[in-house]
């Protein structure tokens, strides 16, 4: 039986937990035998002294090992999956995973709901009429090797002590520590049981992570947790410090990324898929250079096979695959309200979590576990950074339900919209990259 005060004063005399100790705190917190004003000293004790790389991965692991894991071994292949830290229209995965299918790699993703500014990609996918992401894992399995991608909902049971101790981090301001984070977001990836992972660490005021010092440093720790785990990791740091491509919300986002996947996607959003992609088809053996793999995932936009990749798997998960050839079916919001410009010149900054906050009080995403999503709610902007306006122009168009006046979302939005009379530096998606 562990004495879990003193651990608690190790830590806080600045001193490094062992492995052991660490697993069997965890193990001993998740049954319930912690109590959480002990964990809560804990994590403060953490906050404060940080942990050095034994100890995150030890903390990664036993939270990992603290619930289901899937055993991919069933699926041939390098297996390869994508994380991103979130933001604002931020899609990738429903044009990136079939992109990269279409190229040959397996891919095996659980994704979850999440809260904020829009669903995540589960509520993306189900905007689908039929599909399903309650798979069993033999079903998941034998989907990957048919169509060469499946994504699934996440178990409830996928890293129960990290559900725990976010839950408690959330509540004792002990959620903004590298480490923490770091192993958190990996326990759940690691669990998913893929053997290469493409980091996507936002950076901006969109992003979890503000600035680049603490993008990088969030990368640097999630890279070497993956690879202590025996993983194949790379890491990019991507701007999320205006929304990604033109929409924000769920059938909006959709509709973006079946354009993307027929070569008419926005450019920051499909130079965006093409990085990622290609980092996944090198960690999957399929490509050796970046270039080469970028030139390969650009012809699978241009022959089609990316888009009838969609189509597969939407059909394989029992969604109805017509929406994909032909997205006008989706349904539509009742209601389109314009943002104007107000004054001649060009955009110059759109405060990122303002327009997700926006899109949320259209009923696009959700601050609480229980809220209902619109699906057909959300924002598509006419303008981004850098763009030339002229008074009266359309900046963006709010779509929302006739019961959900667009007031207060229309005022947040223009608060967050800067015109400002110089051109604007050209943007770029990529910031970095961690090898
Ligand atoms: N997301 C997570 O899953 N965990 C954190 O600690 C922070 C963000």
């Amino acid at each position: 039986m562990i004495r879990m005060n003193d651990l608690i004063r190790k830590k806080r005399d600045g001193l490094a937990l062992g492995a052991d100790e660490i697993r069997d705190m965890i193990a001993s917190y998740t049954c319930g035998d912690i109590p959480d004003y002990q964990m809560s000293a804990m994590m403060m004790a953490i906050y404060f002294n940080g942990m050095n790389r034994d100890e995150t991965l030890a903390l990664t692991l036993a939270m990992r090992d603290s619930g289901d894991t899937l055993d991919l071994s069933g699926i041939s292949g390098i297996k390869v999956d994508k994380h991103s830290t979130g933001g604002v229209g931020d899609k990738t995965s429903i044009a990136l995973a079939p992109l990269v299918a279409a190229a040959g790699a397996k891919v095996a993703k659980m994704s979850g709901r999440g809260l904020g500014h829009t669903g995540g990609t589960i509520d993306k996918l189900e905007c689908f009429p039929g599909f399903s992401t309650e798979l069993s894992e033999k079903a998941f399995i034998d989907q990957v090797n048919k169509t060469g991608l499946a994504i699934m909902g996440q178990t409830k049971d996928l890293a129960p002590a990290d559900k725990k101790l976010y839950a408690l981090r959330d509540v004792t301001a002990t959620v903004e520590q590298i480490s923490l984070i770091a192993s958190s977001v990996m326990s759940k990836k690691l669990a998913c049981g893929a053997d290469g992972i493409v980091l996507d660490v936002k950076c901006g005021s969109g992003a979890f992570m503000k600035d680049i010092s603490s993008a990088r440093a969030l990368a640097r720790e999630m890279t070497e947790i993956g690879k202590g785990a025996g993983k194949k990791m790379r890491a990019l740091i991507t701007d999320m410090d205006e929304p990604l491509g033109y929409a924000v919300g769920n059938i909006l986002e959709v509709k973006e990324a079946i354009e993307t996947l027929k070569g008419k996607g926005p450019e920051d959003f499909t130079k965006l898929c093409l990085l990622l992609g290609s980092r996944m088809l090198m960690l999957s053996g399929i490509c050796d250079d970046e270039d080469k793999a970028s030139e390969l995932l650009m012809k699978k936009i241009e022959d089609g096979s990316a888009l009838e990749k969609l189509a597969d798997f939407v059909k394989a998960q029992g969604g109805d695959e017509r929406y994909v050839y032909e997205p006008d079916r989706f349904k539509e919001a009742e209601k389109v309200t314009e943002l104007k410009a107000w004054d001649n010149g060009y955009i110059e900054k759109i405060i990122c979590d303002e327009a997700g906050f926006s899109s949320m009080l259209l009923g696009a995403g959700r601050a609480k576990k229980e809220d209902k999503i619109d699906s057909c709610a959300g924002i598509v902007f006419e303008k981004k950074k850098g763009d030339e306006v002229k008074t009266g122009d359309v900046i963006a168009r709010l779509y929302h339900g006739s019961a959900v006046g667009a007031g207060a979302s229309l005022a947040r939005l223009k608060a967050a919209v800067t015109i400002g009379t110089d051109k604007v530096p050209d943007k770029k998606i990529l910031i970095d990259e961690i090898e």
